[in-house]
């Protein structure tokens, strides 16, 4: 039997954090198109990983369950990545909420059940959630805490009508389910966290960026501190840190990794872009 890590959503971001966590372990690559992992699969058992391949949809949980067993033949579940998701231009909000806030939360709270002494998790948030307003302390409560059936059941959450706003709550919700969950992943011995990136050059920003909202986009990077987008390397920096040894210390954190996009978005010459939405 070797430790185990399980990553759902093999795009690039979730492959640079398991290719910087996997070596000599077994690697459970999972996405919602199982084509999409196996081209993963091949691509980490080139570079000298053992994976296995499985199909996942994270909103849906029977299908989480059929993961975390999946992933328990191979042997202790070690580390946890979810970098699964779809973005604004990319789902209608049902599609948003039902996968980013709901599926999210429930691969939390199931993981959270089987996690490994002195194991970690990574959620993949997003700077989005950093743009919407302070939700009130009750809002936030029920956001963290709330049971998984009842999540998309809040009455705030049902009046979303629209993707960018229903992808912002979802990421913002991410973040507190990351803050409860730490509690209840801490008994366990096993630390989790999130990252909240800005722009990073994969096909779902590549969408964004060719999507209705592209051009802001572009105008938004090379406005912003850094002047440019991130790349899923740089994401996987902070990841592998985090779920190292040095990282036992940080748990229920959020790390907002976009180049300083969210400070000028609050304060600097990307205020414009609160105005305008
Ligand atoms: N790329 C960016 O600029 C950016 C910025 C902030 C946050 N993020 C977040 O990072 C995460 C990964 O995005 P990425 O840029 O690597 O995108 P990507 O499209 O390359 O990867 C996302 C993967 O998730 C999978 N997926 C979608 N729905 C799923 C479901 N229901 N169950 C299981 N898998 C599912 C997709 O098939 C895809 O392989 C997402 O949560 C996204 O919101 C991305």
């Amino acid at each position: 039997m070797k430790e185990v890590v399980v990553l759902v959503g093999t795009g690039s971001i979730g492959q640079a954090i398991a290719r910087r966590v996997g070596a000599g372990k077994h690697v459970v690559l999972g996405d919602l198109k199982l084509e999409a992992a196996q081209k993963a699969s091949e691509i980490f058992e080139g570079a000298g990983f053992e994976t296995s391949t499985i199909a996942v949809d994270i909103s849906s949980r029977e299908s989480i369950l059929n993961l975390v067993e999946h992933a328990q033949k191979f042997g202790a579940i070690k580390n946890v990545i979810c970098a699964a998701g779809v973005s604004p231009s990319q789902a209608p909000v049902d599609a948003i909420l039902k996968v980013d806030m709901y599926g999210t939360a429930v691969l939390l709270e199931e993981f959270g059940k089987v996690i490994a002494d002195g194991g970690s998790g990574i959620i993949i948030s997003s700077q989005s959630g950093h743009r919407l307003g302070a939700l009130t302390e009750e809002q936030n409560f029920q956001l963290a805490t709330s049971p998984t059936e009842e999540l998309l059941d809040l009455p705030f959450v049902k009046a979303i009508t629209d993707t960018l706003k229903a992808y912002q709550y979802s990421k913002r919700c991410n973040v507190l389910r990351v803050m409860y969950e730490a509690t209840i992943w801490g008994k366990r011995g096993a630390t989790i966290n999130s990252i909240s990136p800005g722009i990073i050059i994969t096909p779902l920003a590549a969408d964004e960026l060719k999507g209705s909202r592209g051009e802001g986009y572009r105008k938004m990077l090379k406005a912003s501190p850094a002047g440019r987008a991130g790349t899923p390397d740089e994401v996987g920096d902070l990841a592998e840190f985090l779920m190292s040894s040095r990282g036992r210390f940080i748990s229920g954190a959020d790390f907002l990794i976009d180049g300083g996009t969210t400070a000028s978005y609050w304060f600097g010459d990307l205020q414009y872009l609160r105005k305008t939405h």
